[in-house]
């Protein structure tokens, strides 16, 4: 079989109905079709695809991970007490990643880790940034051991943050600062 040429590049409106089939299949929450169109159209969200370049059938374009996200104001995120704020007057922002996923086929090739990377750099070179945070259900240890290996804190611990099916499950916040923060 041929080895895979991972290659990372913005989403875009043709990525809409692949997009929105992957978040069905591995995320247990439901995402409103609004969602996805800020995403393709890049209204309020920051997001990054990966595809992979040898992947054979005409599909070399077609995702097979995603990153998206969205400003936050620091002062108004709920990790405003954790901010050190300077001279930028109130105007510190934070992102906040909403989605993260890889297709299963493609998972532990680092592809996870590259497009978290690729946030972190990305709010690195903004000055007004001071982080990047999230949430993870409380059971999805590969994305909590990805986070810990990528050096963000965990800062939170928020009961009953989820409700998925009638059922309220823990969350984890973690934080990855930058600028100084
Ligand atoms: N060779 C072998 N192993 C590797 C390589 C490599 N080249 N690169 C990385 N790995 C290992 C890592 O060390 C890691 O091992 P570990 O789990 O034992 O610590 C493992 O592969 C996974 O790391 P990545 O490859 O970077 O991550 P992956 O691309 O597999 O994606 C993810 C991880 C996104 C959590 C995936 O499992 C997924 O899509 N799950 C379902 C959706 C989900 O849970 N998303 C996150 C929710 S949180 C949120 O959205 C804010």
């Amino acid at each position: 079989s041929r080895r895979p040429s991972i290659y990372y590049r913005p989403i875009n409106p043709n990525d809409l109905d692949r997009l929105e089939k992957i978040h069905r299949d591995i995320f247990p929450i439901k995402y409103e079709s609004e969602f996805f169109q800020s995403v393709v159209n890049g209204v309020g969200i920051v997001s990054w695809a990966a595809v992979d370049r040898n992947r054979p059938g005409g599909y070399s374009d077609e995702l097979i991970g995603f990153v998206t996200a969205k400003f936050v104001l620091a002062k108004e995120s709920e990790i405003d007490d954790l901010i050190c704020y300077g001279s930028s007057q109130g105007e510190e922002t934070l992102i906040y990643i909403l989605t993260l996923g890889v297709v299963e086929t493609y998972r532990n090739h680092g592809i996870a880790m590259s497009l978290i990377n690729g946030v972190i750099r990305y709010a690195s070179g903004l000055s007004s940034c001071r982080g990047v945070y999230l949430h993870v259900i409380a059971y999805n240890n590969p994305a909590i051991r990805l986070y810990n290996r990528l050096m963000f804190r965990c800062v939170r611990r928020l009961k009953g943050f989820y409700l998925i099916k009638r059922q309220h499950f823990d969350a984890f916040l973690f934080v990855y600062f930058v600028n100084g923060s």
